[in-house]
């Protein structure tokens, strides 16, 4: 009954929104702030042969390319990383449940992103292992890839 009582109701409130709204009069401010109008970071998705893979091949391949067996049984070799993250489970990290590497369109949902120490909790050590964590800015590119759908681009 709520759905359908929705047109009927609007025209009774028509006369209210001729009422001034301080709350809808403010909310123009928001369309001047640069930064809210216009979000630069999320506009062009990262891509993967663009900006991820060049994340990987300098900082992981000493352990995810090179090394055999490839650490954690995770390759992020150019041409093979992403059939190794997307949608694949970690056979780690099993507790509380098992981990997802990427979820395609869900960062948040991603154990790459908690392994790089930007997420929740993760098993095992801290991406790349025994070295400075990536930049945050890294970390956003990766973020942006798996957010736009974890293609192959
Ligand atoms: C010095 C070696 C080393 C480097 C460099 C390194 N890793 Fe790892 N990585 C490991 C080892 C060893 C494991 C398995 C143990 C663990 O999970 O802590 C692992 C596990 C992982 C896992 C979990 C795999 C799974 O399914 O459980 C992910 C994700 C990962 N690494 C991502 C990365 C990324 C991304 C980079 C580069 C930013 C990186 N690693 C750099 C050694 C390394």
């Amino acid at each position: 009954m709520g759905l359908a009582g929705c047109p009927g109701g609007n025209q009774q409130d028509a006369g209210a929104d001729l009422a001034p709204r301080p709350d809808l009069v403010t909310s123009s401010d928001l369309a001047t702030t640069p930064d809210l109008a216009t979000t630069p970071d999320l506009a062009a998705a990262a891509t993967l042969s663009g900006q991820v893979q060049p994340i990987f091949n300098a900082t992981c391949s000493p352990c995810h390319v090179t090394q055999t067996p490839r650490a954690g049984g995770l390759d992020l070799a150019d041409g093979a990383s992403r059939a190794a993250l997307v949608g694949v489970v970690s056979t780690r990290c099993l507790t509380p449940g098992p981990r997802t590497r990427v979820v395609a369109g869900d960062p948040a949902q991603s154990y790459l992103i908690d392994k790089l120490g930007a997420g929740a909790a993760f098993c095992g050590g801290q991406m790349p292992l025994n070295r400075a964590a990536l930049s945050q800015q890294d970390i956003d590119t990766i973020r942006s890839w798996i957010a736009a759908g974890a293609q192959d681009n």
